[in-house]
């Protein structure tokens, strides 16, 4: 914290970005070796983890302890560790881990950090893509430095929706979400990153991102970049245990807000 940088803000933002970038390099020489990583399963054999999740996420979390020890950190990997700062970076080493382990380039690393239940920093690193997200509260949404701004132009039929689904939601409830979605004239993609595909949103190339049930993990670094690129995104319930838990996940530019809500039913 400067008095340049009262509310230490602009800091925290410039960490963020040195260990996104640090992590995604890490994590790209693990992808450049997959064929040697073992792969583990969790909830089910689609849903997977290897060495290269945790390693990663040990990597963040140590440089964020090293800087910040006051700071809470919650991780996909590692769980939650509360501090005493009122900041918690949230931390996801590997969004889209099953692209990663089975050799295709949309995965990501994704940072946020909370502040009185609200993201205020967002960067996601795309390795694969040599590519940087990265916002802060009020300071504008970047890729690769260069500012992000959506076109209010772009509906959900003149422009295409991400979408994602994991087994926490049942199957029929998922092909209800696509019927509804084409109905309404919009189109949709799944990458298998959903941090990634919010970030899409906040570059514009996805109007709308929605999927029934995420993490906090997989949504807010992407939330933070959305709004400070001119988009809106449905509040992550963070209060106590909430913030362990899922729930809906739904952004969108701003012509696409009203579309999605129905389409989600929210
Ligand atoms: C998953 C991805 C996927 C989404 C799942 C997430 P992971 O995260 O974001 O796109 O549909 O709900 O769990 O497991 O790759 O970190
Ligand atoms: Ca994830
Ligand atoms: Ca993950």
């Amino acid at each position: 914290m400067t008095s340049h940088d009262p509310s230490g803000l602009e800091t925290r933002l410039a960490l963020a970005e040195a260990v996104a970038r640090e992590a995604g390099a890490v994590a790209l020489d693990y992808f450049s070796r997959r064929e040697t990583l073992v792969i583990e399963t969790k909830r089910d054999p689609q849903d997977v983890v290897s060495i290269a999740d945790r390693e990663v996420e040990m990597l963040i979390r140590a440089r964020f302890a090293e800087a910040y020890p006051d700071d809470g950190v919650l991780g996909e990997e590692y769980g939650l560790e509360p501090g005493r700062s009122g900041f918690t970076w949230v931390i996801d080493p590997i969004d889209g881990t099953s692209p990663f382990v089975n050799g295709m380039p949309n995965w990501c690393v994704s940072i946020a950090l909370l502040h009185d239940g609200v993201p205020v920093v967002g960067v996601i690193s795309a390795p694969c893509h040599d590519e940087l997200y990265a916002a802060a509260l009020g300071r504008g949404a970047r890729l690769n430095g260069k500012p992000l701004s959506l076109d209010a132009s772009r509906t959900i039929r003149n422009a295409v929706t991400g979408i994602g689904a994991n087994n926490h939601v049942t199957p029929a409830s998922v092909g209800k979400m696509v019927e509804k979605l084409l109905e309404a004239g919009g189109n949709f993609v799944r990458n298998g990153s959903g941090a990634l595909m919010l970030a899409y949103v906040a570059a514009g190339r996805l109007v709308g991102y929605y999927e029934p049930y995420m993490h906090a993990w997989d949504c807010l670094a992407g939330y933070c970049l959305v709004k400070e690129a001119g988009g809106w995104y449905l509040p992550f319930p963070v209060e106590g245990e909430r913030l362990t838990k899922g729930a809906a996940v739904l952004a969108a530019a701003p012509s696409a807000i009203e579309d999605l809500r129905k389409v989600a039913g929210i």
